[in-house]
């Protein structure tokens, strides 16, 4: 039986997670859920799952979700607090890690999983973003096993020869290419950006995802944070990862090979499928994801990105290419600019401007331990929110 905690379980991921560990109970073992504050459907999950253990990384919400059970589940030690996230995810028991929490919250737990020598599901493609060579790092020393969960890094891994090291040249690899759906404003004009609200950016055609998520794909920095992820991942530089638009999202990524192979992993937008890749690697595994219909599909559609309407994936790979902190940098002020929007504070265009605003405010600096990461994230959420009062007031 294999131990599995699930960070962010109350989550879009988080569920599917769980989903797939229903359909397999020989196999995986719960151990751990851990959510920030959502009392009642974490509640719901251990009155179902009876696990060992369950964080509330929200303190109030914690003492809520204690009274809500008011010892119903005696099975469950309900823990409390950010620390708690890291505790389970490192506890003896604990096999496999999925990092499913959203933004720059996961980092902590994402980082104790790998340094505990863990098999990471990771999906908080956030704390890779900020944390690449750290995390990186980390993995080799404690001899982890990383496994991508988003659905492109998945269709890379899966396409690209198992034995692959990062060395582009011996396995023949000439570039990765990363597909986008475009998100629900592929064809807008600048002027219907301009007027998006929250709940239209949320409407993703293919995917149902969490919030922050989904308006990451609207912009474009979804895809924008996924080619800095792919240059940790795989060791690749930035003119090794081109982004293609593919409004269907069935083939999920593709690589390249010298010799004019061009390999893509298939399926159909569920992310069950990534999740039971990870989950049950190097076997396969029944996730319920219904079987793709090639005859149903009949065509597939690829174009270039329009980098003058979506500005956001322009400025990750300019933060790539500055390297050091300008991607934590990125990130920081991403999650602010996209806070605000869904709080309505911010219109839809002005999130990649305010993104580029603090990259030419703050100097990339060079990023040595944990503590840096934390400094550079700090600086530059301070700075999105110091020049969000200017243009809101
Ligand atoms: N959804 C997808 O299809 C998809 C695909 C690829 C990658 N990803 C990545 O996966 C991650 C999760 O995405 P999602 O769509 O599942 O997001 P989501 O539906 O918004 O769920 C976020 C989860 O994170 C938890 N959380 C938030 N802040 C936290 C904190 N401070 N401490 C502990 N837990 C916290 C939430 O708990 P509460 O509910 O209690 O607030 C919730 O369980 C993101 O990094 C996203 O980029 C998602």
């Amino acid at each position: 039986m294999i131990g599995v905690v699930v960070l962010g379980s109350t989550g879009s991921i988080g569920e599917s997670t769980l989903d797939v560990l229903a359909r397999h109970p020989d196999r995986f073992r719960l151990v751990a859920i851990g959510a920030n504050r959502n009392v009642q459907k974490l509640a719901e999950q251990i009155r179902r799952w009876r696990p060992p253990y369950a964080v509330m990384a929200n303190q109030g919400a914690a003492r809520e979700l204690a009274s809500v059970l008011g010892g119903s589940v005696p099975q469950t030690r309900l823990l409390a607090g950010e620390g708690a996230l890291e505790e389970v995810a490192t506890l003896r028991e604990t096999d496999c890690v999925m990092a499913a929490i959203v933004g720059a919250a996961g980092l902590r737990s994402t980082l104790a999983a790998a340094r505990a020598g863990k098999r990471l599901l990771l999906a908080n493609k956030e704390s890779l973003v900020m944390s690449g060579p750290l995390l990186m790092q980390a993995v080799k020393d404690s001899g982890a096993v990383l496994l991508p969960i988003d659905s492109e890094h998945n269709a890379i891994f899966q396409a690209l020869p198992r034995e692959f090291d990062g060395d582009f040249g011996r396995a023949g690899v000439r570039r990765l290419w990363l597909t986008a759906s475009g998100g629900p404003f592929l064809r807008a004009t600048p002027a219907q950006l301009a007027q998006v609200t929250p709940e239209q950016a949320c409407a993703h055609p293919n995917w149902v995802m969490g919030r922050k998520i989904s308006v990451d794909s609207a912009t474009l920095m979804n895809k924008g944070l996924e080619v800095i992820e792919a240059s940790f991942l795989f060791r690749a530089k930035s003119a090794q990862i081109e982004v293609v638009i593919h409004p269907q999202s069935i083939v999920h990524s593709l690589v390249e090979y010298v010799d004019g192979s061009v390999l893509a992993q298939l399926g159909n937008p569920d992310m069950r499928t990534p999740i039971a890749h990870a989950l049950a690697y190097p076997e396969r595994i029944d996730p319920g994801v219904e079987a793709l219909d090639l005859f149903a599909v009949a065509s597939l559609g690829f174009e270039r990105p329009d980098l003058d309407r979506f500005p956001s994936l322009r400025l990750a790979y300019r933060a790539l290419q500055a390297g050091g902190s300008a991607p934590i940098l990125l990130n920081a002020a991403n999650e602010v600019a996209v806070a605000s929007f869904l709080e309505r504070r911010l219109a839809f265009h002005r999130i990649p401007e305010l993104v580029e605003e603090v990259l030419e405010r703050v100097a990339a600096a060079s990023v040595q331990s944990l503590e840096d990461v934390l400094a550079a994230d700090a600086l530059a959420r301070r700075t999105a929110m110091q020049r969000l009062e200017t243009v809101t007031h």
